[in-house]
């Protein structure tokens, strides 16, 4: 992607130590990249969203699985494997509902273990964390092929599809391209017009502040709404189509996403509206039978009782938005059951109406290696 004319990933490696990240906490109104020198930092850019969604967090994930291999004491193959384990597993409590990261860390610990040398082990690492990132990428950009055809070219009146979206799942929340506006993006490029409703998504706002940031950066035209009004836009036929990302999916096509994903799905069931949701396979929790064994975190209470942004004078202040004393609940995410998904986007092509069986045969034909 491209940001003041210079071509940029969400997220990178250079030399294996070095993490680079776009700080997703300082936009709309910053652009700075941070960088992450150890696998600690890496944990703590999760952790506190510098970078976030899905597919950023996976290869984040993967980077600094990498950097702990690298960082790994190389005294005895005791103490690497020790140090590396311990870092799986904090790298692993740091987002638990993201399935990418599960997805990269396994992916990365596996291939250095087959490693028959230490040294070895660490250029494993270093080439799997790589491979992840890139393939992530790669499969954004194929859903964003698979899911254009469903932006139809007339839905409107005035010819216009317009597309409803939750939270970002744009090309900030992977490292290129994104899942739930690849096929806006891919859309743009053939010509078709697209008008994005863009879901506020509180309380930390990845609509409002990320999604419209990207969109503007890409030139589509859009517009942001309170996450209470999508019902409302819904009801009134404004919104032909929705699509938004997962977090994960479980094998009977349940999906968890970011938390308002649910009411905007139950809407759309309502009013006749498809409801599409964008993943890589990547996501796909096939050892989850269903949603309701799909873990949710709970943040922070504060992020609810408080915003943060830029006042008149463009200073940056956290302000209080609550009644003082209050407490607050902060689930981040929540599930979608698959009865009310028309279909899911992934690289390998769509799974309309997805269920168990569907999903199984889907696999065994494009990734069996994932059903062993
Ligand atoms: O908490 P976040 O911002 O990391 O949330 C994850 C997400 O980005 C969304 O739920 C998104 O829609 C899923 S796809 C990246």
């Amino acid at each position: 992607v491209k940001v003041g004319g210079k071509r940029y990933k969400t997220v990178w490696a250079r030399g294996g130590r070095g993490v680079f990240m776009i700080n997703q906490n300082l936009l709309p109104f910053e652009f700075e990249i941070k960088k992450c020198g150890n696998h600690s930092q890496t944990v703590a850019a999760i952790k506190d969203m510098s970078v976030r969604g899905a597919g950023a967090i996976g290869a984040a994930a993967g980077f600094a699985l990498a950097q702990a291999f690298l960082e790994a004491p190389q005294k005895s193959g005791k103490a690497f494997w020790e140090y590396a384990s311990r870092a799986k597993r904090e790298i692993e409590a740091s987002r638990p509902t993201a399935q990418n990261l599960f997805y990269a860390t396994r992916r990365v610990y596996a291939a250095a273990k087959k490693a028959k040398t230490v040294v070895e082990a660490k250029k494993t690492a270093v080439r799997e964390a790589q491979a992840v990132a890139d393939e992530d990428a790669a499969t954004s950009r194929a859903i964003g092929v698979h899911g254009e055809p469903l932006i139809k070219n007339k839905r409107s009146k005035r010819g216009v599809t317009r597309v409803g979206t939750h939270c970002n799942a744009g090309w900030l929340a992977f490292v290129d391209w994104g899942t739930a506006l690849a096929p806006v993006y891919a859309a743009r490029r053939k010509g078709k017009r697209v008008f994005v409703f863009v879901d506020e998504t509180g309380p930390r706002g990845q609509g409002a502040r990320l999604t419209a940031w990207e969109l503007r950066n890409e030139r589509v035209p859009h517009v942001i709404i309170p996450d209470a009004a999508g019902a409302f836009f819904t009801s009134k036929g404004e919104i032909d189509l929705m699509m938004v990302g997962a977090d994960r999916i479980a094998a009977n096509g349940d999906a968890a996403n970011k938390i308002g994903t649910l009411q905007r799905a139950i809407a759309c069931a309502a009013y006749g509206v498809p409801f599409y949701v964008a993943a890589p396979t990547a996501t796909f929790d096939l050892r989850c039978p269903n949603g309701e064994r799909i873990p949710v975190e709970e943040r922070s209470e504060d992020e609810v009782l408080f915003r943060s942004g830029p006042d008149e004078k463009g200073v940056m202040r956290r302000v209080l938005v609550a009644n003082p004393g209050s407490k607050a609940r902060n689930p981040s995410f929540d599930v979608t059951p698959a009865k009310l998904i028309a279909g899911i986007i992934t690289e390998h092509g769509v799974i309309k109406r997805p269920n168990a069986a569907k999903i199984k045969a889907f696999f065994a034909k494009h990734c069996p290696e994932r059903l062993r």
